[in-house]
């Protein structure tokens, strides 16, 4: 899946030591179909040469605003004419301060003044006490209320040898900033829990009893609703998936440990997507030490009933609007309307487990109270994008964006 295909954007890299991760940055884009022209400063082109930019990207790169290689000489206004942004990765101290107050010495500069409509993306690289210095802090405000969009700055250990905020994004995260940015924002402001993958229910401390989930979907349709612009807190059974990017991920092991994680977080949440695959009973009679085997013989597990987290939500007076997710070996049309209207919920959505289960595409059916809508079997992230979509339509007039 192309994510940026048919687009162009103009990278502009300014000073910073995190220009060699641009350069990765740059094919990671390339490979979703990206076309790049890059413009550098004169401080960029101490940290990483031209020669290595241009052969990365296959383009001429703009150094100069005085660049007579453009026909009419206006490198400064072609290059953002039909573009679809311009990325500043990184963006120094003294270019966001710059770009704040409007200077336009440089050809990067000038370009980002002459852009029109053209949305502009900075990813600030400092040390921390630059970037918390009151004059930077200043300057961010300035941009933020000209309309710039802000990538990161992360958290962690700087070039300096300091540790603190004013990192660069790594490449993989700008890139999915980048893809989140060109997504409709159709839940901007929502807050909303999601839950995703297995519950582990143990038998004793080296055994459990799990189940097949593996928390793609959930982990998809996260990341799709952060990218329409909600702030998502993901509650995640163990799941062999890396935390996704920009938002809480709260691991738990448990049924019982999922119901109490969703129920701090749904207090103040708008809607509640519950995707995990939560075990419906625990061993009542688990052992707190590991059991021996004894020949001839297994143990007697006993079981107990595992709260129903959804239906419990769905309840609260004043609670989210809920989602359901119902993975069904056969007859899914019949339990999935059944049990939509048991838990209460006005959106459920079914799929097949011999479909769903660890693969990388789902067919997702969605059942409301007025019938059901098959979306095309498609790779997960595509099907959440367009359920988000699908929950945004559906959510009651107060709470629509
Ligand atoms: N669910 C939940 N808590 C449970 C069991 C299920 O919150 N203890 C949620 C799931 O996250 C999902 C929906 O309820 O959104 C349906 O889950 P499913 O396991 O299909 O339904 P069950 O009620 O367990 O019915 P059955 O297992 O008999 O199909």
């Amino acid at each position: 899946m192309a994510e940026l295909a048919n687009k162009r954007i103009v990278l502009g890299l300014t000073g910073g030591i995190a220009c060699y991760k641009v350069a990765e940055f740059l094919r990671r884009a390339q490979d979703e179909g990206v076309t790049v022209d890059v413009v550098m400063t004169d401080a960029a082109t101490r940290f990483i040469t031209p020669v290595t930019m241009q052969a990365l990207s296959g383009r001429p790169v703009f150094l100069d605003t005085w660049d007579n290689r453009v026909p009419n000489n206006m490198a400064h206004i072609n290059l953002t004419r039909g573009a679809d942004a311009i990325v500043v990765a990184p963006a120094s101290t003294d270019f966001l301060a710059k770009l704040a107050h409007g200077m336009a010495d440089d050809l990067l500069s000038t370009l980002c003044l002459a852009k029109g409509l053209c949305p502009l993306l900075v990813a600030p690289a400092m040390n921390r006490e630059m970037w918390l210095h009151p004059a930077t802090q200043r300057n961010v405000a300035l941009l933020k209320s000209d309309g710039v969009t802000l990538l990161g700055p992360a958290e962690g250990d700087q070039a300096c040898g300091e540790t603190g905020s004013g990192r660069m994004l790594e490449p993989l995260e700008l890139l999915e900033e980048l893809i989140a940015f060109f997504q409709p924002k159709r839940l901007a402001g929502k807050r909303i829990v999601v839950t995703a993958g297995p519950t582990s229910e143990d038998i004793d401390p080296v055994r459990v009893i799990t189940n097949r989930s593996s928390g793609k979907m959930g982990y998809a349709i996260a990341r799709a609703a952060r990218e329409a612009g909600a702030d998502v807190v993901l509650i995640s059974g163990p799941t062999a998936l890396p935390p996704p990017f920009g938002m809480p991920c709260i691991a738990v092991r448990s049924a019982r440990q999922m119901h109490t994680a969703v129920m701090n977080e749904v207090q103040a949440a708008d809607i509640f997507i519950s995707v995990a695959a939560v075990a419906d009973w625990h061993v009542a009679n688990a052992s707190t030490h590991k059991l021996k085997k004894q020949a001839g013989q297994a143990p007697a597990l006993e079981f107990a009933p595992n709260p129903d987290i959804l239906a419990e939500v769905a309840a609260m007076p004043n609670g989210p609007w809920c989602v359901g997710f119902a993975a069904e070996t056969d007859k899914l049309r019949e339990h999935a309307q059944a049990k939509r209207q048991r838990k209460g919920v006005p959106l459920l959505v079914g799929n097949l487990a011999q479909m769903a289960m660890d693969a990388d595409d789902t067919a997702l059916v969605l059942f409301d109270d007025k019938g059901e809508e098959s979306l095309p079997a498609q790779p997960k992230l595509q099907a959440a994008r367009q359920l988000v979509q699908a929950i945004a339509a559906r959510l009651p007039r107060a709470d629509a964006p």
